[in-house]
């Protein structure tokens, strides 16, 4: 009978000096020594180093003769001290394992890349051997930091009362405003299941079925170009709450984060977590996810700048639009640098920054010859304006348009000029989103978050005369400036749902004919709820410090939706579209 693995290779320590131990795992390294072979042998806990000698062990010895890089071993051996040998870069370098015996499990082919921390093998390669990458330490420690944020997510959620559920895979669409990926019905021909983009209606559904607290670690959907952090399927940790509003859900949320940080990464998360109305945040920092590890906060100057004699400033004020400007303290920007900060605002449609220096001798930059005295010391006042500093302008007719110039703006500055401190953490609630937004392409007004979540109560009355003032009990979790999950309180009256629905131009038939169920549901005591979902992935993100959601998914997709290693998406045979009774068009 062969030995049982007795130990993990990265948790043998001094203590475990002169124990015999059975160890299992993948050879990192082997070099032979004065006819001693030394191995590192790995698993997911670690290195350790192991000796052979031929002369103790010729067993071993021959089996190691032709060892090489990541073939599979079990071998047993006596822990020893390693003397004068300790090797303090590693976890397991005060011992080393004397082998009396060596079995090789598994060969393997020369890797294409090494099983190192730093490689610079192309993604595209890792992504095709993803075993191997995923056998790298750095990505077992994303993996089981992972794992174990799932289970301090399940152990929180439980012991408040939340029960565990699954939804269909296999659903009706739900619209998140992506599209949706269909699977083809063989049973019924011509229809089509939709991957669920989230489980809202089915934790709703749960809702009105009495269970009181849900929630699920579950993986969504969305058919949307991808980015850093995006992937077409990707996970949330989603919840529901009967009887609640805004401030309960919150509170929950801000208690799971906590949880989360401080025992995966040791972070302690501000509570309560400070919070920011969607109109504050906009006017503040421009943008809805604001990064608030640094200040650099926007102030409206339209009054003054749109008094002065530049029509690119009279102009877009004139219209309604906003003029938002930054303050930069004593920043000595070159011509070429204040290019760049044209070129920063320009992919969001606005025209460009206006910039003016401060100096007591005259002010100086394309804005300043606009400036007279009046204006200058409006400016001073409103800014609190030193010599030395760099004021910048980005107008627009369109506010929204500046709002989010400006925003990026500031974003980009603070890069520029490395505001944010290593290791700092800003968490920020942002509330009371508005209920809709103008489509730019249909024109049409679209659920900001969702079409089931409830107006702002005292709001109702303007649904139907003026949606866009319409604001939502709507909430967004925002960490260093990224979006990490989003809830809202839902619509339990169907009167206001169908409300909703008619401000988002679905007439009652459309409406029937793609949420019956959940208007009969809401007409069968329905009790208000809300809840959350928040990126499993983006938050993973967080706790392992990494830029990319690829790092932190174990077998993601690239930006064009691929698995470079299984080959998904593949044609399929003819039969099995047949089958379906669908046929394939080539062209686009
Ligand atoms: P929402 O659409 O805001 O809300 O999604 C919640 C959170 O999921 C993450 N997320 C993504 N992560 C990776 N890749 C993607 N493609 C992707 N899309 C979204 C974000 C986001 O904040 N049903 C509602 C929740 C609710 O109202 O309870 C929903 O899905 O971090």
């Amino acid at each position: 009978m062969t030995a049982k693995r007795t130990h993990y290779c990265g948790d043998l320590r001094a203590e475990h000096i002169g124990r015999t131990v059975t160890l299992c795992g993948w050879v990192h390294r082997k070099r032979d020594l004065g006819g001693f072979a030394f191995l590192d042998l790995r698993d997911r806990t670690g290195l350790v180093q192991v000796v052979i000698d031929p002369a103790a062990a010729p067993q071993a010895a021959a089996a190691a003769r032709d060892l090489r890089a990541e073939f599979v071993v079990r071998l047993t051996g006596t822990v020893a001290g390693r003397g004068d040998n300790v090797n303090p870069k590693l976890p397991t370098g005060q011992i080393e394992v004397r082998a009396d015996s060596l079995e090789v499990l598994a060969r393997s082919e020369p890797v294409p890349f090494p099983m190192e921390d730093e490689i610079d093998a192309l993604e595209t390669t890792r992504l095709t051997y993803r075993y191997l990458d995923l056998r790298r330490p750095a990505l077992q420690r994303i993996m089981m930091l992972r794992a174990r944020a799932a289970k301090i997510a399940r152990d929180e959620l439980t012991e408040r009362g939340f029960l565990e559920f699954e939804t269909p895979i296999l659903t009706r669409s739900t619209p998140e405003g992506a599209r949706d990926y269909l699977v083809p019905s063989r049973i019924s021909r011509g229809s089509f299941y939709a991957l669920p983009q989230s489980p809202q209606l089915f934790k709703q559904l749960l809702m009105i079925a009495g269970y009181d607290r849900y929630f699920q670690i579950c993986r969504c959907f969305r058919d949307e170009d991808l980015r850093a952090d995006r992937q077409p399927e990707f996970t949330q940790i989603d919840l529901e709450m009967s009887f609640v509003e805004p401030d309960d859900v919150i509170a929950v949320t801000d208690g799971l984060l906590a949880r989360l940080f401080r025992e995966t990464i040791g972070v302690e998360v501000p509570r309560p977590i400070p919070r920011l109305t969607y109109a504050e945040a906009i006017r503040r920092y421009g943008v809805d996810n604001p990064d608030v590890r640094f200040d650099l906060e926007l102030t409206d100057v339209g009054d003054i700048l749109g008094a002065t004699d530049a029509r690119f400033l009279r102009e877009p004020h004139e219209a309604g639009g906003r003029i938002a400007a930054l303050r930069v303290r004593g920043a000595n920007f070159s011509r070429k640098e204040l290019d760049e900060l044209n070129e920063a605002v320009r992919p969001y449609g606005a025209k460009g920054v206006a910039n003016a220096r401060v100096a007591a001798a005259g002010w100086q930059g394309g804005l300043a010859k606009f400036l007279r005295d009046g204006h200058q010391a409006a400016l001073r006042e409103r800014l609190q304006l030193e010599d030395g500093d760099l004021v910048l302008a980005v107008a627009d007719a369109d506010p929204d348009v500046a709002s989010t110039a400006a925003g990026r703006l500031r974003q980009h500055l603070a890069r520029r000029l490395g505001l944010v401190r290593d290791g700092s953490w800003g968490f920020v609630w942002v509330t009371d989103f508005p209920m809709f937004e103008r489509d730019p392409e249909s024109k049409r007004w679209v659920a900001k978050h969702h079409p089931f979540t409830h107006p702002r109560p005292e709001d109702i009355p303007r649904l139907a005369t003026d949606p866009g003032a319409v604001r939502a009990l709507a909430y967004d979790i925002v960490v260093n400036g990224v979006e990490v999950g989003g809830g809202s309180i839902r619509l339990h009256e169907p009167e206001v749902q169908r409300q909703v629905f008619a401000a988002l131009g679905m007439d009652e038939t459309e409406a029937r004919r793609r949420f019956g169920f959940l208007l009969e549901a809401l007409a069968h005591g329905a009790p208000p709820h809300g809840g959350l979902a928040i990126g499993f992935d983006r938050l993973v993100m967080f706790l392992a410090g990494t830029e990319s959601i690829r790092d932190v998914i174990a077998f993601p997709k690239t930006t064009r939706a691929a698995c470079l290693m299984s080959g998904a998406p593949s044609e399929v045979d003819a039969a099995q579209l047949a089958e379906l009774g669908i046929g394939v068009r080539r062209e686009p």
